[in-house]
């Protein structure tokens, strides 16, 4: 049986009055994110995200409302037409293509899940049936649909691109890869208008689904690659989780953008810059090989484009065996004869051997349009657990570099700071011992980062409270250690910078 997907369309008011009725109806039958974890209890809600369908299953068998819409959309089990018509407006569903005549039962077309927007906000995300969590390998009912084509949900990645999103109100957003359209949902929330952009055809049709379900006002949705489908448009905010994993073939359009390597990624950042309006953002996730012979910063650094600022951060590192058994099995590879599996892992490492890629890195990308002649570029590893949403951290990051720029040793040692409200400090050493080893100031929120200071740093830091400028604390930590004032003053600026750069202190004024 081939599946088609709806065809709601929000700029015809009798479809999208039916869209309001459907979306009236999940709301109070409580079908969002709230109203399933109650449903299915902790357990079985956390097994639907891991794509495990059966505790879902057994906790659905009592036929009420909301067990029917879980039935339905989530797991993709067909119902009594009369069990449907209980809870939805089945007429409208049949009209605008949600639902479908299976025998006697009805069945969905697509998979519709809650999803919880930043404040509170009831949203569904549309994306092909089977495919809302993990990969094309998790699937089991699309039928009809072309495997390359299939549109994913919500995935580990979009929730990590929608938390470090910057969220200031703009004027015009892009989402690049919309997919299921998830970043264009969040980016409606704060941007005046909206482009979303996809080379598949379906993803475009899924998202102004997503967009029209969770109420959202319609995006601007243009077919085509890269930046293609928007000339020389510029925008506020560019926001894009690309196929951006590097495989020797372009076989699935949602992960594997069917350029060599990392090119796709590369392509993507070069090309930013000309499509941002000045003070705009890029923001993407990215992964990027390790060539054997080359730092992969510098590899990095060398994708900025003029005029932009930039902060990388490396999240993870893959050898090129792990990364090539992710995606088998995110593609279902694992699931082929034993020697098509081998073939294709085989082929996934001649890819690697010919690019000497020696392992992958997986990270966050941001670019800021400053148009300065010495751009702040920022690379580093951070494998830690961070704390989101981080996409104030993200602007809070671009405005220190720009108060440190403008800011000489001079002026710093003549600024007031306060310590970050989220810092504590931590003493490491030998239990007993008088004094510790070393001391730690470490944030609770954000980055969560740490960092070891020495004993003027952990004493400058804790006198912080912005009453005082910077060189009369050190002037009487100096009188207080017997150190030399002048020279104290001389060595400090570098840790100064430091903490203010990774948001231990923040400049007052
Ligand atoms: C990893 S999915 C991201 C979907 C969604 N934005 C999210 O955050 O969950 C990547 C999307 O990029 C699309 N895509 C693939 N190649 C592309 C290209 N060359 N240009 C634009 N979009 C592309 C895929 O169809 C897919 O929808």
């Amino acid at each position: 049986m081939t599946t088609h997907l709806p065809t709601a369309d929000a700029q015809d008011p009798e479809s999208s009055a039916r869209t309001s009725r459907l979306r009236a109806a999940l709301l109070a039958a409580a079908f969002t994110a709230d109203g399933l974890l109650d449903l299915l209890g902790a357990p079985a809600y956390a097994a639907l995200a891991r794509s495990e369908t059966v505790p879902a299953l057994r906790a659905t068998r009592g036929g009420g409302p909301l067990e029917t819409l879980v039935r339905l959309f989530l797991l993709q089990r067909p119902v009594p037409e009369a069990r449907a018509a209980a809870v939805l407006p089945v007429a409208d569903c049949l009209a605008d293509g949600w639902l479908v005549r299976d025998g006697d039962e009805l069945r969905a077309t697509v998979d519709v899940r809650p999803y919880a927007g930043p404040d509170g906000q009831d949203w569904w995300i549309v994306s092909d049936l089977g495919c809302a969590v993990g990969g094309a390998g998790g699937i089991q009912g699309a039928a009809g649909v072309d495997r390359s084509q299939l549109v994913l949900g919500v995935g580990g990645a979009s929730t990590t691109l929608a938390g470090i999103t910057a969220r200031r109100p703009v004027a015009r957003a892009l989402d690049l890869g919309t997919g299921s359209g998830v970043q264009a949902l969040h980016a409606a929330q704060h941007a005046t208008r909206v482009t979303a952009t996809d080379l598949n055809p379906r993803a475009l049709r899924i998202a102004a689904l997503t967009l029209a379900l969770s109420g959202a006002g319609p995006a601007e949705l243009r077919e085509g690659s890269l930046f293609e489908p928007v000339g020389e448009e510029t925008y506020d905010l560019i926001v894009s989780n690309p196929p951006f994993v590097i495989s020797p073939g372009a076989r699935l359009t949602y992960r594997d953008g069917g350029m060599g390597g990392d090119d796709l990624c590369r392509t993507l950042v070069q090309q930013a810059a000309a499509h941002l309006s000045d003070g705009g953002y890029c923001q993407l996730l990215a992964n990027w090989q390790h060539v054997a012979g080359e730092d992969w910063q510098d590899r990095l650094r060398s994708w900025v484009p003029r005029g932009c600022d930039a902060w990388i951060v490396q999240r993870e590192v893959q050898d090129i065996t792990q990364y090539a058994e992710l995606w088998l099995r995110d593609g279902g590879d694992h699931r082929a004869a034993p020697e098509e599996y081998a073939a294709r892992y085989d082929a996934w490492l001649d890819e690697f051997e010919a690019r000497g890629t020696k392992a992958v890195g997986f990270g966050w990308i941001t670019l800021r349009k400053s148009g300065a002649e010495n751009p702040s570029i920022t690379l580093e590893e951070w494998p830690h657990p961070v704390e989101q949403p981080l996409g104030d951290a993200v602007l809070g990051h671009f405005a220190r570099q720009d108060y440190l720029r403008a800011t000489d040793d001079a002026a710093l040692l003549a600024a007031r700071f306060k310590l970050a409200g989220e810092v504590v400090q931590e003493q490491v050493g030998l239990p007993g011992a008088e004094d510790p080893e070393h001391v730690v100031l470490r944030q609770s929120r954000g980055m969560r980062r740490a960092t070891k200071v020495d004993t003027v740093g952990a004493g400058f830091a804790g006198v912080c409270d912005g009453s005082l400028p910077a060189g009369r604390i050190l002037d009487a930590i100096a009188q207080l250690v017997g150190e030399d004032p002048v020279l104290l003053r001389d060595r400090t600026p570098a840790s100064i910078r430091t903490l203010v750069e990774q948001g231990f202190l923040e400049p007052v004024d």
